[in-house]
C-alpha cells in the first residue's frame, strides 16, 4: 500500500479522521501540522491544507517532498452545482479543473497555460476504491453519522455522484454565481477551493490522486445549513467512514 497522504482544508472537516489516528506523531512543516500514523496497519500522513489553491499546492508539495507519500486523497466539503447534487450527498471526482483560470486571449479560457489542458484526471483505480468505500458509507447513514446528525440536518437517502469537480479561489455563495458556473461548465457536479491545485501538483510528480467531498451547500444564497456544524458533524464523519472502508480492504 505504501504511504497515503490524507488532506482536508479545515480542522472541522478532518476532526473525525484525526480522532481515528491514535498513534500519530505531529510534525510541523511550512506552518502546517502533519500527523504521521497508521490506519489498519497502513502508513498515513494527515494534514490540514488550509483554504484555497495556493495553500493546497504547498501542502501537496510538502507531502510529496518531505513525507514521501505514494498517493494523496483529498476530502472535505463542496458546494453542489449540477441538478440532483444535494446537501448530504457525496461527490467523487473523476477530473478537476480551475474555474477561475483564464489566460485568454493567449490561451483558451480554463486552460492551464503551457500544460495544454484544462482538466486533470484523477487516478482511476484509487478513485474507484474511494467510490466503493463512499457507497458503503452512505448505505448506512445512521451508523456513519449517528441518528442525531441525520435528524438535525434532515438527511434522507444520500447518493454518491462521480464526475467533474471545479476549484477556484472563491466561496461560491450566490445563485447568480453558481448559475454562471453551471452555464460555463455544464458537466461540473460541484465546486470547492483546492482539488484542482492538488490534481495539478500530483500530475507534475506523477502521483496518484483522488478526492471525495460531502456536499455542504448548493453554492447559492440559501445557506440552509450551519456550515461549521455541518462539516464537523457530517462531512468529517463521512470522511472517516469512507477511509475506514478504504483502509480495511
Ligand atoms: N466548499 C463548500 N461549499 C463551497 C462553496 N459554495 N464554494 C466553494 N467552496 C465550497
Amino acid at each position: 500500500h505504501g504511504r497515503t497522504g490524507i488532506v482536508a482544508a479545515m480542522q472541522q472537516e478532518l476532526s473525525a479522521v484525526l480522532a481515528r489516528l491514535p498513534d500519530e506523531q505531529r510534525q510541523r512543516v511550512a506552518g502546517r501540522d502533519f500527523w504521521v500514523g497508521h490506519w489498519h496497519g497502513h502508513e498515513v500522513v494527515a494534514v490540514l491544507s488550509r483554504v484555497g489553491k495556493v495553500a493546497a499546492a504547498t501542502t501537496a508539495a510538502a507531502l510529496i517532498e518531505r513525507f514521501g507519500v505514494d498517493r494523496i486523497v483529498f476530502t472535505g466539503t463542496a458546494g453542489g452545482l449540477a441538478e440532483g447534487v444535494r446537501v448530504g450527498d457525496l461527490v467523487v471526482a473523476d477530473a478537476f479543473m480551475q474555474h477561475d483560470m483564464d489566460a485568454s486571449p493567449l490561451f483558451p479560457r480554463f486552460e492551464v497555460p503551457l500544460y495544454g489542458q484544462s482538466r486533470f484526471a484523477v487516478d482511476a483505480g484509487l478513485s474507484q476504491a474511494l467510490a466503493q468505500a463512499a457507497r458503503s458509507a452512505v448505505a448506512a447513514p445512521m451508523v456513519t453519522l449517528g441518528a442525531d446528525a441525520v435528524a438535525e440536518f434532515g438527511l434522507g437517502a444520500p447518493r454518491v455522484h462521480q464526475g467533474l469537480i471545479v476549484s477556484g479561489d472563491r466561496f461560491v455563495a450566490t445563485s447568480a454565481e453558481s448559475a454562471a458556473l453551471r452555464a460555463a461548465l455544464p458537466d461540473a457536479l460541484a465546486v470547492e477551493m483546492e482539488g484542482a491545485a492538488v490534481a495539478q501538483v500530483c500530475h507534475d510528480y506523477g502521483l496518484p490522486f483522488a478526492a471525495v467531498r460531502t456536499v455542504s451547500d448548493r453554492a447559492d444564497d440559501a445557506a440552509h445549513v450551519d456550515f461549521m456544524r455541518f462539516i464537523d458533524q457530517v462531512a468529517s464523519r463521512y470522511s472517516a467512514a469512507i477511509l475506514e472502508h478504504y483502509f480495511e480492504t
